[in-house]
């Protein structure tokens, strides 16, 4: 079984803040550290990690070889990512004592992802295979289509978000997953209109998060930890979840060993690179009571 992802591949500059830049505030960084991010990126690190057998669909430009080989040091299948005439994205990422963080994402080959290329890529899934989708790339809405035709899941996690693209992707989506923010954003969107998705799961950050299923409502557990990044944290959570899920798990522990990946990664600063082992991540469940 296999996970598609079409997604955003970023080159990630983290700066040390001493507090998230106020408008018209010049702040001096403490420090600066880039690596491999974009929230699909980050997702497919998060599945492989997981113990997925993924395939990242995307695009980077002639200066994206280092994400690639990054890739695939991390055991995503790279075949369907092509090189294109734009730079490779890249995002800046504010974080402040606390862990919080701003982002700004320059989307650049991001958006730029051929529909050759990704009917390619699709056409060598298998029925009961999943494809995992975010709002940072080209082409969503098209994946989709292709997806559900070719008896794909589709999982969608609707960030950053945008109401269009969220509300034109809802009836191709099997799993829908988004913080309490976009939730929000979404139900003022839909004006409360009952959502399509059979299942949606929605974050809460220190707070754990809910599942909404044909069957009813189950809530999710944080995991109490020191938060020194919170970046990437929602990636974690949901390439671990598509990953669980892919591999049968029931929602109840799927969800369980996502608030975990997710809960571990805020321990460590970066994002693709500070995602954890899913042996670190059932070593810090087992320590749980
Ligand atoms: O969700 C975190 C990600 O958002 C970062 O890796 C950054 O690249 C942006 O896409």
């Amino acid at each position: 079984m296999t996970l598609f992802n079409l997604g955003s591949i970023n080159l990630d500059h983290f700066y040390e803040v001493p507090h998230l830049p106020a408008p018209g505030e010049t702040l001096i960084a403490e420090s600066h550290q880039t690596g491999l991010g974009g929230k699909g990126a980050n997702q497919s690190a998060a599945a492989a990690r997981a113990g997925a057998r993924v395939v990242h669909i995307g695009a980077v430009g002639s200066d994206g070889a280092w994400a690639v080989n990054r890739l695939n040091e991390l055991g995503i299948n790279t075949a369907h990512i092509s090189t294109v005439k734009a730079p490779t994205a890249h995002a800046i990422i504010n974080v402040d004592p606390a862990g919080e963080n701003a982002i700004v994402v320059f989307s650049g080959a991001n958006m730029k992802q051929s529909l050759t290329q990704l009917k390619a890529a699709l056409l060598t899934a298998k029925r009961g295979d999943m494809l995992l989708l975010q709002n940072e790339t080209n082409l969503a809405l098209e994946a989709a289509t292709l997806a559900r035709s070719l008896g794909l899941k589709v999982v969608y996690s609707a960030a950053p978000f945008n109401a269009g693209a969220t509300k034109a992707l809802l009836p191709l989506t099997d799993l829908l997953i988004l913080n309490a923010v976009e939730m929000q954003q979404l139900t003022e969107a839909t004006n409360s209109e009952a959502l399509t998705p059979a299942t949606i799961v929605v974050t809460e950050g220190s707070k754990g998060g809910y599942a909404i299923t044909p069957e009813g409502e189950q809530r999710f557990p944080a995991f109490p930890v020191k938060a020194v990044d919170t970046t990437g944290a929602g990636d974690t959570f949901t390439g671990y979840l598509a990953a669980a899920l892919h591999e049968g798990q029931p929602l109840e522990s799927a969800l369980r060993l996502a608030a975990a990946a997710s809960a571990l990664k805020v321990t460590k600063k970066g994002t693709a690179d500070a995602i954890p082992s899913r042996a670190d991540v059932e070593v810090f469940l087992a320590a749980q009571t």
